[in-house]
């Protein structure tokens, strides 16, 4: 069967389901409750750590996955959405309400979000979105053994293609200068995979970590003084106020490189690296399958390798005054963000 075959039966399949919902509702003698005779509404968490660009754009992505395989809140299913702004009490306060809601399928965007719903998993499957390293953070032993009720999409970071890419821009650069949480597991690994390529190419690591993203500024600036280009992983600390630290490398003439293209759009030079729809977008499929009653150990990890392009800021470049190497417009997969 084809693909868009395939789309168009499910969405088929959730119409007819929507409409019989509506008929059985208008039965039912107890108003005003979503159980009827038995047929409960399924129930979608998702769980959000905080806002920035690149979470706001996966959250959406994942929306119109869903609305798009026919799911509509109210109607045919509730979709419940949290958001933690960026507090960890908050991730175990919605955890707790999603157990109580019984969800059917929890969907957790960002590695802290997915680490946090896992305490839900003897009872609710979850789909983790967007988790730089599942194995590291815990979530699964490997990707194809999906066997404790947890799946999902990985937005590893390439960390040797994208500081390749580095050099080619500024070939002397002798230290690298790292900004992260340590508290992020993600940028805990994206380190180690830093640190073994510069040990490898003789280059050296200055780190410096920050807690909350009111912290940037000041550790912007500082590592600014010391280092020839920052490098930052997928942190959702540095995300947050990221076109802080764009700013202040600016100021001092330091190129930034990223781990994502929407630290790009807000103001760092370049990364190689993944399109965040497209895993949205296959995050909700999972979620689908699972509703539609895939096993969850028959859904493996979907990690997004092969599919890197190289996003680039003109503006970034301008303002830094460095020119875009002629090998890096040329390539195929280039995107120009300005
Ligand atoms: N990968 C991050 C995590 O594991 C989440 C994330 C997705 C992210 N897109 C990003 C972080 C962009 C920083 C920038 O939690």
């Amino acid at each position: 069967m084809q693909k868009g075959e395939k789309h168009m039966q499910r969405m088929m399949a959730n119409l007819m389901t929507a409409v019989l919902c509506v008929l059985m509702a208008g039965c039912s003698t107890s108003a005003g409750k979503e159980e009827t005779e038995g047929t409960a509404l399924k129930r979608i968490g998702i769980i959000q750590l905080m806002e920035h660009t690149s979470l706001n754009q996966i959250h959406d992505a994942v929306m119109d996955e869903l609305s798009a395989l026919g799911y509509e809140d109210g109607v045919n299913c509730r979709i419940d959405y949290e958001n933690a702004q960026g507090d960890t009490n908050n991730l175990t306060t919605i955890v707790q309400t999603m157990e109580g809601n019984g969800e059917d399928v929890v969907i957790a965007i960002t590695t802290p979000a997915a680490q946090a719903a896992m305490a839900l998993s003897d009872t609710t499957p979850i789909v983790f979105t967007a988790v730089t390293d599942p194995i590291a953070a815990g979530l699964v032993e490997s990707l194809d053994k999906t066997d404790k009720n947890i799946t999902g999409t990985s937005d590893a970071v390439d960390v040797t293609s994208i500081m390749d890419l580095a050099m080619e821009f500024v070939p002397g650069a002798k230290t690298v200068g790292y900004i992260y949480n340590p508290g992020e597991d993600n940028s805990v690994s994206n380190l180690k995979k830093l640190q073994a390529y510069c040990d490898e190419k003789g280059l050296s690591v200055e780190t410096a970590g920050i807690t909350s993203s009111s912290e940037l500024q000041t550790a912007a600036q500082t590592i600014c003084q010391k280092v020839d280009i920052i490098f930052v992983g997928n942190d959702n600390t540095v995300a947050e106020a990221m076109p802080v630290l764009s700013n202040t490398a600016i100021a001092n003439g330091i190129p930034v490189f990223t781990g994502a293209d929407s630290m790009v759009k807000d103001g760092g030079l370049a990364t190689k690296g993944i399109d965040y729809t497209q895993l949205g977008k296959e995050s909700a499929d999972m979620a689908d399958m699972i509703l539609q009653g895939t096993p969850v150990s028959d859904i493996p990890v979907r990690v997004y390798a092969e599919d890197l392009y190289i996003y680039v800021n003109t503006k970034t470049a301008d303002a830094l005054g460095i020119e875009i190497p002629s090998s890096v417009t040329a390539d195929a997969k280039y995107v120009e963000v300005n």
